[in-house]
């Protein structure tokens, strides 16, 4: 049995998909058949991602949106609802800052840049959740994308370890808010995954953190699919509120 075994096509909104993992999951929801909007702040960028994919046969919708601002989440969710058979089935809250971060000692981290990071990765996500929980269908999904690193506590990276730990935390508020309405909400921590976006940060990317593997390779966006797909699913109707690290064993809970 595959985790996806649902029929007929879902609304899918994915944030923060004008590429990276972001984009990876978009593709794999409209491989299933699904209409997913892309929304990313590079409204260029989601919009090209869009119209490639649809090139390929798939249904993807490309748009802007800043996931820091309620107003511009709510025309999202307006969008998202009217792009499809009506209503929201699935939303993914990825879009984050990310690579562009300074690593810095947490006596160092710029204010500004910590108070941008928490708009972005922590506020952004319980806006689109506010903004779409009026067009959620009823047994919608909500998964939020959090970080292993949240686990392992990278120094030097206070602002961004601290915001997905929120996201875990948001998650579970949400779970347990939005239970009642046949909703789950869960999220999924990669591990350092192969990006455009983790390239830039990292030099030795394609070897970073494969000895503390328990399987000795770089993780590629494909890996982080099937837990985003799985907890989208029929399958995880009674998953909810949980993290699902997928980092190849390089930490254990
Ligand atoms: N790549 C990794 O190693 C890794 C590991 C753990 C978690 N993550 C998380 O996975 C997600 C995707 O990471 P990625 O590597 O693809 O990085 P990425 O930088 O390619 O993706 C982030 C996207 O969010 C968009 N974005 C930024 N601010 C926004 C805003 N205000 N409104 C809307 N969109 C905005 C960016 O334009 C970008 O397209 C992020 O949440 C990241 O924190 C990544």
């Amino acid at each position: 049995m595959t985790s996806d075994t649902t029929t007929g096509p879902r609304t899918v909104l994915v944030t923060g998909a004008a590429g990276g993992l972001g984009r990876t999951f978009a593709e794999a929801f409209a491989r299933r058949g699904d209409v997913v909007v892309i929304a990313d702040i590079d409204r260029a960028g989601a919009e090209r991602a869009a119209s490639e994919l649809s090139a390929g046969g798939l249904t993807v919708v490309g748009t802007g949106v800043d996931v820091t601002d309620a107003a511009s989440t709510a025309t999202l969710a307006a969008l998202a609802a009217a792009s499809g058979t009506g209503g929201i089935d699935v939303v993914i809250n990825n879009a984050a800052i990310y690579a562009t971060l300074t690593r810095s000692p947490f006596e160092d981290i710029d204010e500004a840049e910590w108070d941008r990071v928490m708009a972005v990765n922590l506020k952004g996500p319980w806006l689109v959740a506010r903004a779409c929980s009026p067009v959620l269908n009823g047994g919608a999904r909500i998964v939020n994308i959090s970080s292993a690193t949240v686990m392992s506590g990278s120094a030097q990276w206070a602002h961004y370890v601290a915001s997905k730990a929120g996201v875990i935390g948001l998650t579970r508020v949400l779970a347990k808010e939005l239970g009642p309405r046949g909703i789950t909400v869960n999220a999924v921590a990669p591990g350092f995954t192969l990006t455009e976006a983790s390239h830039s940060l990292i030099a030795d990317a394609e070897s970073y953190g494969i000895e503390r593997g328990s399987i000795k390779r770089p993780i590629q966006p494909d890996d982080i699919v099937g837990a985003v797909l799985f907890l989208a699913s029929p399958d995880a109707a009674f998953v909810t509120g949980q993290t699902l690290v997928v980092d190849g064993g390089r930490q254990f809970l």
